[in-house]
């Protein structure tokens, strides 16, 4: 890295990799940003998915019982971006992270299941995961890299119709997510926070939880969030190359 004029820069990126080495347990929080050098839009700001579509029209159970071909083919559409891009230096640092520390938990809002593909194991999707489908009738859950449907999927156990298997606006999390979640962030002694506008709940709360136990918490993200004022430092800046950085041993 250019040091030049960066004194305050590598000062932070070196305390953030002082914390990192001394803590016992680590929990991170990751949203779309983190896979935006991935090639997959966020949700909001310039270009952003909110932008262009409306959350209501999309990802909404009353927007999937009015109309399920629109939406099916709205997640298919993604489906096929996504399966078209691979995970990026952020991905692996956070792999990285997870093998060199005994107590670690990722959990992430984004449903483009990058962080499995890059190999992190210890994970919790609060958001579920765009390949999978679900059954409006029994529940039943199944892994589906389809990118296209002729006719509508239907449940391989009941013949019920299927859904994304993703969480919807209004919906609840995944039985037990948010608990395991909650419990890491609570207990951990550094939460990072990557690539998140922080404004859906309840995945934005669990900074706050972190902090208020006792956390050292580090966001890295281009912009100010609602969480820069809980974090103890921001790292502003691209995940992609602040992440490895912070890892490696490379300053
Ligand atoms: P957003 O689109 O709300 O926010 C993305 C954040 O990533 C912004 O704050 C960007 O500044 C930041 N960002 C973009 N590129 C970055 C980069 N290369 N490095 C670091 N930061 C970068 O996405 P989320 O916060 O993930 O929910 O959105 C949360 C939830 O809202 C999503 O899971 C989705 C959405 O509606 C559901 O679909 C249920
Ligand atoms: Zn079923």
């Amino acid at each position: 890295m250019d040091c030049q004029g960066k004194t305050h820069t590598l000062k932070t990126l070196e305390q953030v990799r002082g914390k990192l080495s001394e803590a016992r347990s680590i929990s991170v929080l990751t949203g779309a940003g983190i896979s935006k050098p991935s090639g997959i839009p966020t949700f909001r700001g310039k270009d952003g998915l909110w932008r262009s579509c409306r959350a209501e029209d999309l990802a909404t159970m009353e927007a999937f019982l009015r109309n399920p071909r629109l939406v099916w083919d709205w997640y298919l559409y993604r489906r096929k971006l996504i399966s078209s891009c691979s995970p990026n230096p952020a991905h692996y640092a956070l792999v990285e992270i997870e093998i060199k520390v005994n107590d670690f938990l990722l959990i992430t809002q984004n449903v483009d299941g990058l962080h499995k593909m890059a190999g992190s194991k210890k994970m919790v999707e609060l958001h579920g995961n765009i390949f999978t489908s679900k059954c409006l009738n029994c529940g039943f859950v199944r892994e589906d890299f389809s990118l296209e449907y002729e006719e509508m999927p239907l449940c391989k156990k009941c013949g019920g119709m299927e859904r994304p298997g993703v969480v919807w606006f209004g919906e609840t999390l995944p039985e037990g997510a948010m608990e395991s979640a909650a419990a890491s962030a609570s207990a951990c002694d550094v939460f990072l926070v990557i690539g998140t506008s922080g404004v859906v709940q309840p995945a934005a709360s669990l900074a706050v939880l972190a902090r208020s136990s006792g956390a050292f918490v580090v966001e890295i993200n281009f912009e100010k969030t609602p969480l820069s004022e809980v974090a103890d430092i921001t790292l502003t800046g691209d995940a992609a190359e602040i992440l490895p950085l912070v890892v490696g041993d490379n300053l």
